[in-house]
This record gives structure tokens, C-alpha cells and sequence, in this order.
């Protein structure tokens, strides 16, 4: 921490973030205000298109995102390991065999993200570099919903695995083994280019820089097949 920081006592924090993001984003703010309890800080949860508007539209400090957009003048910086897992009911005939081909996968039924979702995005890429098509059952527009259509028996997802974070202990799912997964990608902090961050801001951005990742790791350690 710079020596200017240790000397931040009060300001405004404006943050926006992406909606998966949801699940690391908050359990750090508490840590964040046990360290600097005269910061304010407000938090956005919103989709990729509404962030990137208001990313445009310089509506907020600093903007957490999964997929980083293209075409925009902005700097980026990853900050933390967001990988992508294949989850499937406690029960599915799968459970428990080791390195499941992608096209073995493929054919299973898929619950997917609403279209615009970075989790989608990503496993869209990843079975069209394989020059696989999925078996989509049904599209749903969050991941609570989908773990839980997952734990329903209604199919299989592809989701970040930090939507598991305080599910490790669940009966109802299981994280499958499949070759190519977890699917690696970041969580990215933006913010214009040429944006002069306020001190509050740039304090908080150290923060996501050294704490980030030790906070992910407690919480995500058991995770079946998430460091395979
Ligand atoms: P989401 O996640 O848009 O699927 O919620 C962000 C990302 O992983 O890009």
C-alpha cells in the first residue's frame, strides 16, 4: 500500500459489477470497510450491457467484468482467476468418471445463460473451437436459477465456479471432469483510459490487487476438480 493510501480516511466509492461477479464482489467489501470504515461505497449489480453503458457513460469509479469488451478505450486489468466448471446433478451418470471427452459432453442437455452473458460467451467458444455444437434444453437468466434446474435433473451447466462458493458441502451437485475444464479466465478491473482515479478509488483497486486472491482461495479450497 502507497503511503498516501494508508492515509485515506473518507470518500466516495462508486463500483460496478458484472452480475456473476456478484459472489466475490461483496464478501470483499467487508474487509475493505473493516480497513476503511469512512469510505462510502456503493455497489451496481448489473448486466454486461448496462456496465458497459455506464462504463461509456464514465458513470462509476472502477467496473468489474468478466469478458473484457472490445472496441473501447479503456484500461483493463485481470486481477483474479474466474474459471468456468461443468456442473451436473449429485446423480448424473457421469459423475465421478475421469477426463469426460467435449464431445461426449456435448451431447448431454445444457442449461445456458441468457444471450450477452460472458459465462455463455465463453462456453460458446470453447465447444466452437472444438467444432462442437451443445445440446441446449433451455436458456435461463441467471445462475441461481440454472443450479438449480441443475439440481433438478433438468441438465447440465457451464458456470464460473465462484457460483459454488457456498455450495461445497451440497449433496444436490457435482462438478464433472471434463477434458478442457475448468475453462481459465480472469476477472478484469476497468476504467477509461486517461481517468484520473480519485484516491478512494486507486485504494481499492490495490485492495482487489493483493486481496482478492487469497479471499477466492479460502473460500473455493474443496472444490472438486477446480484446480485439475
Ligand atoms: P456473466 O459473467 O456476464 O456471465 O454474468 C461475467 C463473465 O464471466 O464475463
Amino acid at each position: 500500500m502507497t503511503s498516501d493510501m494508508k492515509g485515506v480516511k473518507a470518500g466516495k466509492l462508486r463500483i460496478a459489477a458484472i452480475s456473476t461477479s456478484k459472489y466475490f464482489v461483496p464478501r470483499l467489501l467487508g474487509p475493505f470497510y473493516a480497513r476503511f470504515p469512512g469510505i462510502e461505497i456503493s455497489l451496481k449489480v448489473t448486466n454486461r450491457e448496462r456496465l458497459l453503458q455506464r462504463l461509456s457513460n464514465n458513470e462509476d469509479d472502477l467496473y468489474i467484468l468478466g469478458q473484457p469488451p472490445e472496441h473501447m478505450d479503456i484500461k483493463l486489468e485481470p486481477f483474479l482467476e474466474n474459471p468456468l466448471i461443468v456442473l451436473a446433478p449429485h446423480n448424473h451418470p457421469l459423475s465421478g468418471h475421469k477426463n469426460i471427452s467435449a464431445a461426449r459432453i456435448a451431447e448431454e442437455p445444457f442449461l445456458i445463460r441468457e444471450s450477452g452473458s460472458g459465462t455463455r460467451l465463453a462456453t460458446e467458444k470453447f465447444f466452437k473451437k472444438q467444432q462442437l455444437s451443445i445440446n441446449v434444453r433451455m436458456e435461463l437468466g441467471s445462475n441461481e436459477a440454472i443450479k438449480q434446474a441443475v439440481a433438478g435433473g433438468l441438465g447440465i451447466a457451464v458456470l464460473s465456479a465462484h457460483t459454488l462458493a457456498l455450495e461445497k458441502n451440497t449433496d444436490e451437485l457435482t462438478v464433472l471432469d471434463v477434458e478442457g475444464f475448468p475453462l481459465k479466465r480472469n476477472w478484469y478491473v476497468a476504467y477509461p483510459t486517461g481517468k484520473q482515479l480519485s484516491i478512494v478509488a486507486n485504494t481499492f483497486l490495490d485492495f482487489l490487487r493483493t486481496e482478492s486472491k487469497p479471499m477466492a482461495e479460502r473460500y473455493m479450497q474443496g472444490l472438486p476438480n477446480y484446480h485439475s
